[in-house]
């Protein structure tokens, strides 16, 4: 338990989800139904329909494989057996941006939203990019994602840029926010 009474989630890494077979087995279903249900009630993740069980099946079948390349960072994150998040960083593809990642995703089941799961997720795939000998983390949000946006200056991103009206979702647009942590610049 923390200190406002709700359970502390548990945190895992890649490995960690693979050494329990029981969660593992249902880790990509658990994760799509996060994932659509976050979208579905109006979540700034990328997609404007909830992804299909098959297109989250494939998303994490490559981030995995990144993680064994040495090239990602994913977590995951349990109350009890349930998941309720999960995030990952990538490392760059293009050979002049090999020393930096992009944190993709991060994503909170909106039950559990407001209990610290996001904070735990975000701060542990921020000490993997540390370990992994990431220069630079990016990110990127909606510009009207303020609970995001203050989780990731609460842990030292900054804002480096922004496109005006990029992000298109139906007929509305809203700005890009592009965010970094420069880790070379940290203790
Ligand atoms: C953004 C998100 C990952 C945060 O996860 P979370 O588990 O709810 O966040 P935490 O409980 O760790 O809280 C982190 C901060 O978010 C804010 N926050 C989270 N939930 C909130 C709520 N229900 N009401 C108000 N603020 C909230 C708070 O500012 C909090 O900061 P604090 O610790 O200084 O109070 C989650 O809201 C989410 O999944 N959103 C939808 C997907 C998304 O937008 N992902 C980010 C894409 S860039």
């Amino acid at each position: 338990m923390n200190s406002s009474g709700t359970a502390e989630p548990l945190i895992l890494d890649a490995m960690q989800l693979a050494s329990e077979p029981d969660l593992e087995a249902r880790f990509t279903e658990s994760a799509h139904r996060i994932l659509a249900d976050l979208v579905r009630g109006g979540a700034a993740l990328g997609w404007v329909e909830p992804p299909s069980l098959r297109e989250v099946a494939a998303l994490f079948s490559h981030v995995v494989s990144a993680v064994q390349a040495g090239d990602g960072s994913l977590r995951v994150a349990y109350l009890g057996r349930r998941l309720v998040g999960l995030g990952y960083w990538l490392r760059y593809t293009r050979p002049t941006h090999r020393p930096h990642a992009d944190l993709e995703k991060v994503a909170v089941d909106a039950a559990a939203h407001g209990c610290g799961v996001g904070r735990a997720l975000a701060s542990a795939l921020i000490a993997d990019a540390r370990l992994s000998g990431i220069e630079v983390l990016t990110l990127d949000a909606r510009g009207d994602n303020s609970n995001a946006l203050h989780l990731y200056r609460s842990l030292g991103f900054t804002e480096y840029g922004r496109l005006p009206d990029f992000v298109a979702s139906g007929g509305r647009r809203y700005d890009k926010v592009l965010y970094m942590l420069d880790l070379r610049r940290q203790a």
